[in-house]
């Protein structure tokens, strides 16, 4: 039964070829050829049920999505996922998004240096005991991972419930010399922020009461320029409508 099980979900997603990519690394160096255009590539590691990346993908069908995960299951919801959100919109295919099942351990075997521009990462694995630090997704060794896809305007975007992965993670950013900004203890305190569209588990996790934790880190070296300059307007901005004269950071 299982077995049988296995095999419907394989057919599925080998039936979708233009939606779920099950050798990512075909694709390295040639995500643009995938999609048919230009448009920046934002990646979701670990999408879990697909909610988030299929709602991202239906709000900006000027940005390419991806979506990975290492379960096959969890590919084929995504894309029942996707094809529903495609057509309330009143489309019946999907023009902006792939679903890849991959391990973000081996990420540079997918995707060539520069090639996104954002990766999300959403609730990831806690990996709660210190002997595993190594495999939670914001370790060092994954940072340094992403930096070398992520292109010059690159992003980290990452959310999480776990208090713990959290501060490990504050800490990793940090190491690894990434300019963090917008860090949140309660990303919902005031108001729920659906602007920035939840996942699965931040709907489960905010409907039980418990906080979220969110941060970006500005990785590409044109988002970095932007970014301070950004900041030295605000100062700026600030110190005039206080009468304070602060200075800049470099
Ligand atoms: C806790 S779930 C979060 C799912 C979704 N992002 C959300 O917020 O609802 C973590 C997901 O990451 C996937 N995952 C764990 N390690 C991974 C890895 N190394 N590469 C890709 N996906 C991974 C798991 O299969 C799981 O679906």
């Amino acid at each position: 039964m299982r077995l049988r099980g296995r095999k419907n979900i394989k057919e599925s997603l080998e039936r979708q070829p233009e939606l779920v990519v099950l050798e990512p690394q075909q694709w390295k160096g040639h995500w643009h050829e995938f999609f048919g255009n230009d448009r920046p590539i934002h990646v979701e590691l670990g999408m879990g049920k697909g909610q988030f990346i299929s709602r991202m993908s239906g709000n900006n069908p000027d940005i390419n999505y991806i979506g990975m995960d290492i379960y096959d299951e969890l590919l084929r919801r995504g894309s029942d996922k996707a094809r529903l959100v495609w057509q309330e919109l009143g489309q019946d295919r999907v023009p902006n998004l792939a679903l890849v099942r991959g391990n973000a351990e081996y990420l540079e075997l997918m995707f060539d240096q520069g090639e996104l521009a954002r990766i999300y990462l959403n609730f990831s694995d806690p990996w709660p005991k210190s002997k595993h630090g190594r495999r939670r997704l914001t370790h060092p060794r994954f940072l340094m991972k992403y930096k070398q896809a992520l292109d010059d305007y690159g992003e980290i975007h990452f959310k999480t419930d776990s208090l713990t992965l959290f501060e490990f993670s504050l800490n990793s950013f940090s190491e690894t010399g990434l300019q963090m900004r917008n860090i949140s203890l309660h990303l919902h305190r005031e108001r729920i922020r659906d602007d920035l569209v939840m996942t699965e588990y931040e709907t489960k996790f905010v409907g039980l009461g418990q906080p979220i934790y969110r941060l970006e880190a500005v990785i590409g070296e044109k988002a970095l320029h932007d970014y301070r300059i950004q900041v030295a307007e605000e100062r700026q901005a600030e110190s005039r409508r206080g009468g304070v004269k602060e200075t800049a950071p470099e």
